[in-house]
């Protein structure tokens, strides 16, 4: 989302008449985006901006940080040129034009059409469908710094993606904190909207409908996504539209009852084996990833284990650990934070070392198959080795002998030879 959000100033700043500088050596303005997520990825926020203040560059600072300090900012970053918020980043053009500094702007009002900004070429691109988060998971600071979620008209969504499919897009992916909840807190489809062709109900799957029949679209997809929005209707569209990729995250954080329980997550465990057993009975091939959280409060051994085995049950394709972090003004921040360091730093370790071995016995699997691979481009450190990604997401590797054929953005066929935890090396094959 942050990428996203970043994407959006460059282009919303080079409309403005500024120019992209070739590196932070160069550049005048540097702006930093912020996530706040956890502790330490707010201190790197902060101390890259420090760090660029010292060198006496202009500085703004954006995104999630930036709410959670409010005018503190200031504070922590006295030299600071100007602050904006998650969602008022489209103020920046007028910032710079005005040059009232320092400035700080934590307003909850988008400006018209800063969502709809993009950058030229590419063939991939992030579009925004939903903002914000309502869940309020009891460790999460989301909710406070995005603000309540806010589904984007599904007409306006559409002409986005038809405008960056006209300049070359191919693949995009929708944007949302927990996006299957787009259309549930505000209406996102209206009565002079056409009826959906194909009969949907729930309007996010009614949004992969309209997307998949834009023209020159070949990939669609989405994240984050929560086991409540995995229903029959979405996998009605993954099975009527093959432009929809055979991925989702799925961030289960933890394989507890008890403890998803106390983190308000709103499912069960078995309930979030459901969802995951519904894609793959669709298709045994449908990569499954995940966000996992290690060291939350009262996390015991047998909470930990039971995550362990979840997560073999669930056959990860990929997963992301993350140590507890208390953020303050969160349900949990109110708990004590006791599992020591040293403890979720073993947790941590083991389920990355479960997930390599996960991860091997998964691909493993995939040898002798034939990937639709999307070219991404040459790897850097090897010019004949070129990367891109099957529809599950996966990094699929192949070496060209002499001139590559491979254009990025061209889907090539590519037969499995080997599989590791993380990527799968083929060789390409004639359609
Ligand atoms: N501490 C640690 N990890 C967190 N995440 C969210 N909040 C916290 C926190 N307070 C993780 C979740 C989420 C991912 C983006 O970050 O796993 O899915
Ligand atoms: Fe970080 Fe969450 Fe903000 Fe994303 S929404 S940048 S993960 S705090």
């Amino acid at each position: 989302m942050n990428v996203r959000d970043s994407e959006a100033v460059e282009a919303l700043l080079v409309a403005a008449g500024h120019e992209k500088a070739a590196g932070e050596e160069e550049a005048e303005l540097v702006i930093v985006n912020s996530c706040t997520v956890r502790q330490k990825a707010e201190e790197k926020a902060v101390g890259k901006v420090g760090n660029l203040i010292a060198a006496k560059k202009l500085t703004g600072l954006m995104g999630c940080a930036v709410k959670r300090m409010g005018a503190d900012v200031f504070k922590r970053l006295p030299k600071l040129d100007f602050a904006v918020g998650p969602r008022a980043f489209g103020l920046i053009p007028r910032i710079l034009e005005e040059g009232r500094l320092p400035r700080l702007e934590l307003g909850e009002d988008l400006v018209p059409d800063c969502l709809a900004a993009h950058v030229e070429g590419g063939w991939q691109a992030f579009v925004t469908v939903l903002l914000g988060c309502d869940n309020r998971c009891s460790y999460c600071i989301v909710p406070d710094v995005r603000g309540h979620e806010y589904s984007r008209p599904a007409r306006e969504v559409v002409a986005e993606v038809t405008a960056l499919a006209k300049r070359g897009v191919k693949e995009v992916c929708l944007l949302g904190q927990s996006v299957l909840r787009y259309g549930v807190r505000n209406a996102a489809w209206d009565e002079k909207d056409a009826p959906s062709p194909g009969g949907y109900t729930e309007p996010f799957p009614r949004l992969l409908e309209a997307i998949a029949t834009v023209p020159g679209i070949e990939r669609i997809r989405f994240t984050s996504a929560h086991p409540k929005g995995c229903t029959d209707e979405l996998v009605r569209a993954y099975r009527e539209f093959p432009q929809i990729c055979r991925h989702l995250h799925l961030p289960v954080q933890s394989g507890s009852d008890r403890v998803l329980a106390e983190m308000g997550r709103r499912y069960t465990r078995d309930e979030y084996l459901a969802a995951v057993r519904k894609l793959r009975d669709f298709d045994p091939e449908f990569a499954v990833t995940t966000d996992v959280i290690v060291g939350y409060p009262g996390e015991t051994e047998a909470d930990f284990e039971a995550t362990r085995s979840l997560m073999d049950e669930a056959g990860f394709d990929n997963s992301f650990v993350f140590k507890y972090s208390p953020r303050p003004g969160t349900r949990s921040a109110a708990l004590p934070d006791d599992v020591p360091t040293a403890e979720k730093e073993r947790r941590d370790q083991v389920l990355l070392e479960d997930q390599e071995r996960r991860g091997q016995e998964r691909n493993d699997r995939l040898v002798g198959t034939v990937r639709e691979v999307m070219v991404e481009g040459p790897s850097k450190r090897n010019k004949s080795r070129w990367s891109g990604r099957d529809s599950g997401n996966r990094i699929v590797v192949w070496d060209v002998a002499g001139e590559a054929t491979e254009k990025s953005g061209e889907t090539v066929r590519v037969e499995v030879t080997e599989a590791h935890p993380q990527t799968l090396v083929g060789r390409p094959v004639p359609r």
